[in-house]
């Protein structure tokens, strides 16, 4: 049987195991995927565990998308260009990291058939995945990215992957047609912005790459008429079928079936 798991810390809330043993079923596949919230001491012990066969494949999620990297063996271009892993597969005893995220967040962006050309976005936050959001606007062409984050260094450190970068300080906010949520605000019942949203006008597309988020007033301010909101689901099912098909070598259904899957949890699967 082989063995995959997502590391991260906190790591309760993750859906990745639930998505990832309804598709090992749907595929009948002799496999399991399991969770494990870990420190960045123990990156080298779950690497090296991985090398021995011990394990299959990982996911990387926050904090350790960047500190995984010196364990890897190859870094796929992706994973060079914005430092940061999610996936790490196994090839000839090598460690290879890639990272899927990008092509989670473009085809989140592509089946809204939103065009990005001559767009300003606005990135609040300057996390894990901010990087790769990144990477993935200017690939669909935006023509303006702006990024603001609470400690305004880490906006400016990104800086040195992408030199046109605008950072803008914490709670300004300028012109824009989309608007990135890639903060934690909305994991918890009660957040809010201090960020007023009320006065940025009509035609917005607001963005929240959390994937269940909160009603937060950013979540308010998507929906108001005339706005577009999307939530992080899409971004997170696409990334996941890139890394099942990185490991399996298929392609797994994301359809409404597994959207109610992993939203109820009393949804019985269908075989
Ligand atoms: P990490 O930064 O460890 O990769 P993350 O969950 O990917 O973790 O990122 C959390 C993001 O949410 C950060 O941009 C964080 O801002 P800081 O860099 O200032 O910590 C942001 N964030 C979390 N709580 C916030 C709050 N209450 N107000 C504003 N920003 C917040």
């Amino acid at each position: 049987m082989k063995k995959f798991l997502v590391i991260g810390n906190p790591i309760s809330h993750s859906l990745s195991p639930k998505l990832h043993n309804y598709w090992i079923k749907k595929n009948n596949l002799d496999s399991i995927y399991g969770k494990l919230e870990i420190n960045e001491n123990e990156l080298a012990e779950i690497c090296e565990n991985l090398k021995q066969g011990k394990l299959n494949g990982i996911n990387i999620t926050v904090p350790f998308k960047k500190a995984i990297i010196p364990y890897v063996n190859v870094l796929s271009g992706h994973a060079l260009r914005t430092n940061s892993i999610n996936t790490i597969s196994l090839d000839n005893g090598n460690l290879i990291g890639h990272n899927t995220d990008i092509d989670g967040f473009e085809l989140s962006i592509k089946k809204l058939n939103y065009d990005l050309r001559n767009k300003t976005i606005i990135i609040l936050g300057a996390g894990g995945v901010v990087p790769s959001i990144i990477y993935a606007l200017k690939r669909m062409n935006a023509a303006k990215i702006i990024i603001s984050n609470r400690t305004k260094e880490k906006a400016l450190e990104l800086k040195n992957l992408f030199k046109d970068l605008i950072v803008l300080d914490w709670g300004d906010l300028a012109e824009f047609d989309m608007i990135i949520n890639a903060t934690s605000i909305g994991l918890k019942e009660d957040d809010n912005f201090e960020i007023d949203f009320t006065k940025v006008g009509k035609n917005k597309f607001f963005y929240d790459v959390i994937y269940q988020p909160y009603k937060t007033n950013f979540y308010q301010a998507g929906n108001q008429e005339g706005n577009i909101f999307e939530d992080g689901l899409s971004m997170f099912l696409y990334q996941a079928q890139k890394a099942f098909n990185i490991w399996h070598k298929i392609e797994p259904v994301i359809d409404e079936e597994v959207i109610n899957f992993l939203n109820n949890p009393n949804y019985e699967i269908k075989k």
